[in-house]
């Protein structure tokens, strides 16, 4: 089967037409990478570093060229493109010194003439499979610390997105990581896991990494499992923003225009619910709607705040998230709601809406606990807005649907942000700050619905695609027993100062 991947903004213009693989070929990648593995691992890791180091300097070369084409393939703003590919390069540099660390430790032993050491291996081959919301940075997340600690990769990027993947992959063949490390393999959902699940089952994959859908990762988790192994699963949220009465109210709009609207609400990071105190709630949600009516949207290579969704799919399911909207709600935030087009205008708009795959910005008020809007992930432009009266609720009310990815807190008064840190149960949270744009050294990760304890990025990524060894080295010439042949020193346990 062709797929041909359109620009979201303009889909007349064809980006790539490639021959998705079969689940046959998928399974045939991994072998390929499996076999390739241990000769990667035996490159020291300073020089596994030194191609890290190349390929960083290589994307940073074509900086423009390759968010040029994220922008034109999957419609993000360019000046939001120029970040994700900023994040490739920082995640290089990162990565880069790692080849000289990787440290293990050497441990004192309980018996004399004996060492103890401990040792990072590379879990071995590895495959990943990653959504088209960031093409660039979300997967670098996973193949640049997985190379450089000596596994092999399968990238399996969204269909969406091939032709950025395809670009990435050349610029790591460039920079010196050897084609059979590296793979990349565009297949659909079901052929994806039909040949994961082969490769498996041949023993050509040891660790699966996966950044998509809740409904998604519980599959590949219980794939995983039957395996014996734990994959690195990055999944949707639910997150909340809390508006305490102190919060500087100019920063709160900004920065809920960014969370909820930037990416066109598409990414995992996006604002899910923002809930205001009570107090400010009719005023803080009026400048908010005003705000939002007011933002440009329109073609991605302007001064805009959102562009085209993803592809047609990304709009189909925003206009189903739509029907969640209840009586009990109140929609503000647009001159109209649904897919923008000639019949359907948005004041303002910046480019032809006929010709892509844009969408209203959508606030719904009203938002409570069982409402389908306050379980469910939305990934688009929806913001739910909800009201609270005291912390201990906002907090509840924050992590109440089980998601727990990404959080932000607006206050100025250390208890309160003190209290909201200790309370919430998100792998991340800002404190007067959107609850997107995480920088790529902290780690990234979440709980519950959002992932199964997985940490990206940073030193913490290190525990996904190393495995500790532990070796001890006696050399007393004789069996000395752990636990049983125990030194104690003379001492006196009755001895008191008179
Ligand atoms: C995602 O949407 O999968 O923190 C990741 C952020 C980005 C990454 C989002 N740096 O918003």
């Amino acid at each position: 089967m062709t797929y041909t991947s359109v620009n979201p903004a303009a889909f007349g213009e064809v980006i790539a037409s490639f021959k998705l693989a079969s689940a046959g070929e998928v399974t045939e990648n991994a072998q390929i990478a499996h076999e390739a593995q241990r000769r990667w691992a035996a490159v020291p890791a300073p020089a596994r570093g030194r191609v890290i180091a190349q390929v960083g300097r290589l994307v940073e070369a074509n900086m423009e060229a390759l968010a040029t084409l994220v922008s034109r393939e999957i419609g993000k703003v360019y000046a939001e493109a120029l970040g994700e590919v900023q994040e490739v390069i920082d995640t290089c540099d990162f990565f880069l010194g790692e080849g000289r660390r990787m440290y293990g430790q050497t441990i004192p032993s309980e018996m004399p003439d004996k060492q103890l050491f401990t040792f990072r291996n590379p879990v071995g081959s590895v495959m990943i499979i990653t959504a088209a919301n960031f093409p660039a940075a979300v997967p670098s997340w996973y193949f640049i610390p997985a190379l450089l600690t000596g596994n092999s990769v399968v990238w399996k990027p969204a269909e969406q997105a091939g032709a950025i993947a395809m670009a990435i992959t050349k610029l790591l063949h460039a920079g010196g990581v050897p084609k059979d490390v590296m793979r990349v393999v565009i297949a659909d959902g079901e052929s994806t896991f039909a040949g994961l699940e082969a490769a498996l089952e041949a023993g050509f994959v040891d660790k699966i990494g996966f950044t998509g859908s809740t409904a998604v990762g519980r599959k590949l988790g219980e794939l995983a499992g039957r395996h014996l192994q734990s994959p690195c699963l990055e999944l949707g949220g639910k997150n909340p923003m809390v508006v305490m009465p102190d919060a500087d109210v100019d920063l709160v709009i900004e920065g809920a225009l960014f969370a909820g609207f930037g990416t066109a609400g598409q990414r995992c990071t996006s604002l899910g619910t923002l809930w205001l105190h009570r107090s400010i709630h009719d005023s803080v949600l009026a400048r908010y709607a005003e705000a939002v009516s007011n933002a440009a949207v329109g073609d991605p290579f302007a001064d805009v705040l959102y562009g085209p969704m993803i592809d047609e799919k990304y709009l189909v399911d925003h206009l189903q998230n739509l029907d969640l909207i209840q009586p009990h709600h109140r929609v503000l935030g647009s001159t109209g709601v649904g897919q923008i087009n000639k019949d359907n205008p948005r004041a303002g708009f910046i480019g032809d809406p006929m010709a892509g795959w844009f969408a209203h910005p959508t606030i719904v008020d009203g938002v409570r606990p069982g409402d389908a809007l306050y379980e469910n992930e939305t990934f688009g432009p929806l913001v739910g807005v909800g009201v609270f009266d005291s912390l201990d609720e906002a907090i509840d009310l924050a992590n109440g649907h089980g998601y727990g990815l990404s959080s932000a807190l607006y206050s100025s008064d250390p208890t309160t942000i003190w209290r909201f840190r200790e309370g919430i149960s998100a792998g991340m949270l800002s404190i007067n700050n959107s609850t997107s744009g995480a920088e790529a050294h902290l780690p990234f990760g979440g709980n519950g619905k959002s992932g199964n304890g997985s940490r990206q990025s940073g030193i913490w990524v290190l525990d996904q695609f190393t495995r500790w060894q532990a070796m001890n080295w006696d050399y007393s010439g004789k069996l000395q027993k752990a636990q049983m042949d125990v030194i104690d020193l003379p001492h006196d346990p009755d001895f008191k100062i008179t």
